[in-house]
């Protein structure tokens, strides 16, 4: 096992790879959903995809506790650097070999504010290259678009989706976008954290499997799934 995602409910997730523990919008203290507090988070790194609260999260207590440096975009790396926190600031389509392994901002369409109001650039999925050639793409909070194809194109080994609908992708578009990104494995995310995202995931599995040739596995807050 070379990479092990794990979901920690809503949209918060880890994946250790390479040695290194990553966690990915880290959203704990207030997060329904959430399997562990902000203060159980081992973390080398934090990933941080678009400015909005249940995602920013406790990104800062985190980071401070643990030392981690923040990747996110450029502006919402200088709104952290301006309160102490290292951060390394990418942007979509750019892509940097940290320790881990190659990671490349993608795109995605939705919005970026920050918790303050302050500006937070545009928002951003992730695709991880492993260091032993593992592909992952973290969608993150976004809707359909047809350039998932050429995410595809990469030839990805897990693809990380929301289902949750109103606020991004629901089942319908998410089981398009598994059709245009042709992972080998699925996992559904963001959704069943609050009345308004509620979903089936498993239906919305069933329906996967019956269309694709991805493999979809649903975890439980807390669950891991290892490539
Ligand atoms: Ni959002
Ligand atoms: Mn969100």
């Amino acid at each position: 096992m070379s990479v092990k995602f794990t979901w920690y409910g809503h949209a918060s997730m880890g994946l250790k790879t390479g040695g290194y523990k990553l966690v990915i919008d880290p959203f704990f203290d207030g997060n329904p959903a959430a399997s562990i507090t902000a203060e159980q988070v081992q973390a080398d790194f934090i990933l941080l995809s678009h400015g909005h609260s249940d995602h920013v999260g406790d990104t800062i207590s985190i980071a401070k506790r643990t030392g981690a440096p923040v990747i996110t975009n450029h502006e919402i790396a200088n709104w952290l650097e301006a309160q102490g926190i290292h951060a390394h600031g990418q942007h979509i389509g750019g892509g940097y070999k940290h320790p881990f392994g190659y990671l490349k901002l993608t795109q995605a369409l939705h919005g970026s504010g920050l918790p303050d109001g302050s500006y937070g650039g545009n928002p951003a999925g992730f695709l991880l290259t492993a260091q032993t050639g593992e592909k992952v793409y973290l969608a993150c909070d976004t809707g359909l678009f047809g350039d998932m194809r050429l995410i595809g194109e990469e030839g990805l080994d897990l693809a990380v989706l929301p289902i949750g609908d109103n606020y991004t992708m629901g089942p319908d578009d998410a089981l398009r976008a598994v059709k245009l990104l042709t992972p080998k494995h699925v996992i559904p995310v963001h959704y069943g954290t609050w009345e308004l995202i509620d979903q089936d995931p498993h239906a919305w599995a069933k329906r996967v499997e019956a269309e694709t040739s991805a493999k979809t596995h649903v975890l439980k807050p807390g669950g891991s799934f290892s490539l």
